[in-house]
């Protein structure tokens, strides 16, 4: 396969879509082991949360990927049905592998979220990207292909809402890393350097409104006396910096952290992680909330955000 499929249409955009996001899923290492104690961290945050014995009928688990964050098996316990969504539906079949729960018990949805190249994107930016424009082409071009998100639908499988949502970190992954490598699969002399730029800020000016309807779409999806789980990853930290030093200090308090972050945002205003959990709290009720290291990989940390929410009264 060759990078110009990217566009290729009829050639099934949605599966080399999917094999993007495989292929950042997939990093071969050893994630399962390595994330144990932050994913044992987030069972017991979850467990806190809810009253002791709680059983629910259904829920769901947006961004379940590899299943590396997530301990399906304590899941289990709390609900009679796990459904798991993302788009990487090979993640998904290999991650509830790991765990014991019966196959009866865990429906499985592949689903693009977002579904921007099932209604075209890719052919149209294309053709868009071949001529100068205006910002006002340019707004125009990205108000009208993100009209048809797909979770404005209720898609098969989400028919009904849900007692327990919990979402992992996906407003990172949405749509910019994948058209940045787009981008940068189009050859040099075809669009130049400028015009991508250009277009990335386009997107970067819709991005919010996405992350606003997908927001939505979780609250539509939560039962009135459901509960909400999500975390997003804020920033990132190499380990063994000073300033990976200064924030695994602060994580021992949270108001500590709290400071923290209060001045990381003053000096780089919102990333699509932090807005992502900000528009979360316009939709539904924040009643907690506490800062994670995430072990990403071996020389990096994710500082991850994770809170609990409810409809609101
Ligand atoms: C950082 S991962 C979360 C970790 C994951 N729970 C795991 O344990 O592997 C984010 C997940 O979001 C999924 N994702 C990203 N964009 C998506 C979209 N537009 N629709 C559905 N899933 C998406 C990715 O495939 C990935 O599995």
């Amino acid at each position: 396969m060759t990078k110009s499929n990217w566009v290729s249409e009829k050639g099934g955009i949605m599966e080399t879509i999917e094999r993007f996001y495989h292929r950042l899923n997939a990093d071969g290492s050893d994630r399962f082991t390595r994330w144990r104690p932050y994913r044992d961290e987030i069972t017991t945050m979850i467990q806190s949360h809810l009253s002791e014995g709680t059983r629910v009928a259904s829920l769901l688990v947006l961004g379940a990927g590899n299943c590396d964050d997530v301990d399906l098996n304590a899941l289990s316990i709390l609900a009679d049905t796990l459904t798991l969504a993302d788009i990487d539906a090979e993640a998904m079949a290999v991650g509830v592998r790991k765990y014991e729960v019966p196959a009866d018990r865990i429906a499985l949805i592949p689903l693009d979220f977002l579904g921007f190249p099932a209604a075209g994107f890719f052919a149209e930016a294309r053709a868009f990207l071949n001529r100068p424009f205006s910002h006002k082409d340019l707004r125009r071009f990205w108000q009208r292909v993100t009209v048809p998100l797909t979770m404005d639908r209720f898609p098969p499988g989400f028919t009904e809402a849900f007692d327990i949502i919990i979402l992992t970190p996906i407003y990172t992954q949405f749509i910019l890393p994948l058209v940045t490598t787009w981008l940068a699969s189009i050859d040099a002399s075809q669009v130049p350097k400028d015009r991508r730029k250009t277009f990335i800020e386009g997107l970067l000016e819709i991005l919010p409104r996405c992350i606003d309807r997908f927001n939505a779409a979780i609250s539509r999806l939560l039962k009135a006396t459901g509960v909400c789980f999500a975390w997003s990853d804020i920033f990132q930290t190499q380990i063994g910096s000073t300033f990976d030093a200064e924030v695994q200090k602060a994580l021992a308090t949270p108001a500590s952290m709290d400071a923290l972050y209060d001045g990381y945002f003053s000096r780089y205003g919102f990333g699509s992680g932090d807005y992502g959990l900000f528009s979360l709290e316009a939709q539904l009720e924040k009643n907690f909330h506490r800062w994670l290291s995430w072990p990403f990989t071996e020389k990096e940390r994710m500082i991850v955000k994770f809170e609990m929410l409810t409809k609101r009264g």
